[in-house]
């Protein structure tokens, strides 16, 4: 059964919509687990819109799963990866005026920036996972550049606005993570997961790890995060 991590950058965005103390994305972390989360996933955006850089110290100390920080693959927040050590790095694309991650990173186009944050970080101890579009030579690169996994992006299929198109995109994504996993690669899947479309991508062979935020975050403001979670998880299984 795949590893349910739950992003829990929106409990900062709602902190940040005031610029206050609260919610902490500590304590829906904690309530995460409590719910059965197997890994507590941020995102320290270069813009610092929702996680800020003490969300990721405090996470450090109080995460008892496995804390996956994303990330751009800059020197700056590099140097603060190297530093607090998570015990994964999944290294996305950004740019300042996206509203979310909008599609894979381009590990051809970026080959040689992405090769050295992967180095860096292998070399603290740090796995690292890629986040690519679900696509045969975005893979290869990965692999080739010696990523430990790829996450693959679900968005496609999570938006198909028909059956027919989904199901198309359900296939190249069973596809391409069959392709991964021949490629030695640990392989992850994550966004536009939600409550409804998570159950057939659970299925998908070899897969270890869903990364899924906004709609977990969503459905936690109205049954709270642990039983949101607990949800999920129970959908995943
Ligand atoms: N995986 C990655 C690499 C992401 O960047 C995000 C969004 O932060 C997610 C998964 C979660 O996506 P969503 O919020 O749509 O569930």
């Amino acid at each position: 059964m795949p590893r349910l991590g739950v992003n829990i950058d929106h409990v900062a965005t709602v902190r940040q919509a005031r610029r206050t103390i609260e919610p902490d994305p500590a304590w829906a972390a904690m309530l995460a687990e409590l719910g059965g989360a197997d890994v507590i996933t941020l995102h320290l955006r270069e813009d610092r819109r929702h996680i800020q850089d003490r969300d990721l110290r405090v996470l450090r100390q109080t995460v008892q799963v496995k804390l996956n920080l994303e990330m751009a693959a800059a020197d700056e927040v590099t140097a603060i990866a190297l530093d607090v050590h998570p015990q994964q790095a999944t290294l996305v694309p950004e740019r300042r005026e996206e509203v979310t991650t909008e599609g894979g990173l381009d590990v051809i186009a970026h080959h040689d920036r992405v090769r050295s944050c992967v180095q860096q970080l292998q070399k603290a101890g740090i796995e690292v996972s890629l986040f690519i579009d679900p696509d045969v030579r975005q893979i290869e690169a990965a692999r080739a550049m010696g990523a430990d996994a790829v996450e693959l992006h679900t968005g496609r299929y999570a938006d198909a606005p028909t059956t027919d198109d989904q199901d198309r995109e359900f296939n190249q994504l069973t596809d391409a993570s069959r392709f991964a996993v021949e490629e030695g690669l640990v392989l992850h899947l994550g966004h536009g997961l939600t409550y409804r479309n998570v159950s057939r991508v659970a299925t998908i062979p070899g897969v270890c790890e869903l990364n899924i935020g906004h709609s977990i975050v969503a459905r936690a403001i109205m049954v709270g995060f642990e039983q949101a979670v607990r949800e999920m998880k129970r959908l995943i299984e």
